[in-house]
């Protein structure tokens, strides 16, 4: 029987401490064999965001633990390991640092190959572990530092489409939390207290709704939001203003997914109509209904990965790491930390003042 690659995968780019180990079965489709996820919640809370020097320490101090888990509990052990992939970009570069760091040296004691992996592609290719994804397919990419609509044409080849033209999607959701006085990480939260709320309260501003294709903006609803919080006193106000921003999210992205789809549609090698949505904010199980029921409604087959890989996870790694494996691209051990790293790197920067739409 001829051996099914073992990939481990790492994940350091931003607040999370990731590691996994990934095989195949005899489809050739990726198998998790285990996916450990140290957060760092705790670590940045008191803060409200993220604070880069505190990650990276933290990811020196979890990251051996973390390997070694996530090889204990996949039952494998470190001579069954066929390559090293870890994230390279985008992300912080401190915390990137670390990983790679890490998994370099890793490789080369194990004297196997290493693989450098772009963290938004492990989220564009995150459904694979529950899905079979044919090329080409229809990306919404939203997280908590990007938002993007791609077409993928093959594994590793992405045209996009629209992109936002200043906050990302999740940094909305965790900027409205933040207003609204949720702890962070409160992104998640919004959605929990929308649901004791009335979506109709505010008119929120949807930026960009009528011109710029499927590009997006969010930065405005911000500023409205502040201004709201400054005039609210009651709980349920709270609650009004959560669900306000949901729903406004959810019409922004029903009408900016559809003209995506007439984007898509335009590629003439398109064979079936797959939309995936991938990246934190996936997790919204409203949004997840709506762009559901609009797949419905323009005959698309919706694919989401499990809730658990929608967040920054190795196991989303691991499974670029194997496709990689099998292509054999590998890289070398002196592979540089990508803060900035996109998927269409022929496409236009599109931020900040002066973009022209
Ligand atoms: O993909 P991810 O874990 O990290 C990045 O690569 O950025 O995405 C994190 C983002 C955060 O902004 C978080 O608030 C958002 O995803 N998020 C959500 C939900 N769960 C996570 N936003 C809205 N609703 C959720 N249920
Ligand atoms: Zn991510």
């Amino acid at each position: 029987m001829i051996k099914k690659p073992l990939i481990l995968g790492i994940e350091s780019s931003c607040d999370e401490t990731a590691a996994s180990l990934v095989t195949e079965n005899d489809q050739g489709s990726p198998v998790i064999l285990s996916n450990i996820i140290s957060s760092q919640v705790e670590v940045h809370k008191d803060f409200g965001g993220v604070v880069p020097e505190l990650a990276a320490r933290s990811h020196i101090e979890k990251i051996d633990l973390i390997v070694q888990r996530a090889i204990n509990e996949s039952e494998k052990s470190i001579e069954d390991i066929d390559a090293v992939a870890c994230t390279a970009g985008p992300g912080l570069i401190v915390c990137l640092s670390v990983g790679l760091s890490f998994a370099k040296t890793f490789a080369s004691i194990i004297n196997k190959p290493f693989i450098a992996v772009n963290h938004l592609e492990g989220h564009a290719l995150s459904p694979k572990s529950n899905s079979l994804l044919d090329y080409p397919y229809l990306l919404l990419l939203i997280s908590g530092g990007h938002s993007q609509y791609l077409n993928v044409q093959n594994f590793g080849k992405y045209k996009r489409l629209g992109t936002t033209i200043d906050d990302a999607l999740g940094e909305a959701f965790d900027k409205t939390a933040k207003l609204l006085g949720v702890e962070f990480p409160g992104g998640p939260q919004i959605e929990v207290l929308a649901k004791k709320g009335d979506p109709e309260k505010y008119n929120l501003p949807k930026p960009i709704f009528n011109k710029g294709g499927c590009n997006l903006s969010f930065a405005g609803l911000k500023t409205a939001v502040l201004k709201i919080t400054k005039t609210i006193k009651t709980e349920q106000e709270k609650f009004d203003l959560a669900a306000s921003f949901q729903k406004t999210i959810e019409e922004i992205l029903y009408k900016k997914t559809k003209i995506a789809f007439e984007q898509f549609e335009k590629n003439k090698t398109i064979k079936k109509k797959v939309f995936v949505v991938a990246g934190g904010v996936a997790a919204n199980k409203k949004i997840r209904s709506m762009l559901i029921n609009l797949c419905k409604e323009k005959n698309y087959e919706s694919i989401f990965p499990p809730i658990e890989l929608c967040g920054d996870n190795a196991a989303m790694i691991g499974i670029v790491g194997l496709e990689k494996f099998k292509l054999k691209q590998f890289n070398d051990l002196d592979y540089p930390a990508k803060p900035r790293w996109a998927l269409d790197e022929e496409a236009n920067f599109l931020k900040g003042a002066g973009v022209k739409l």
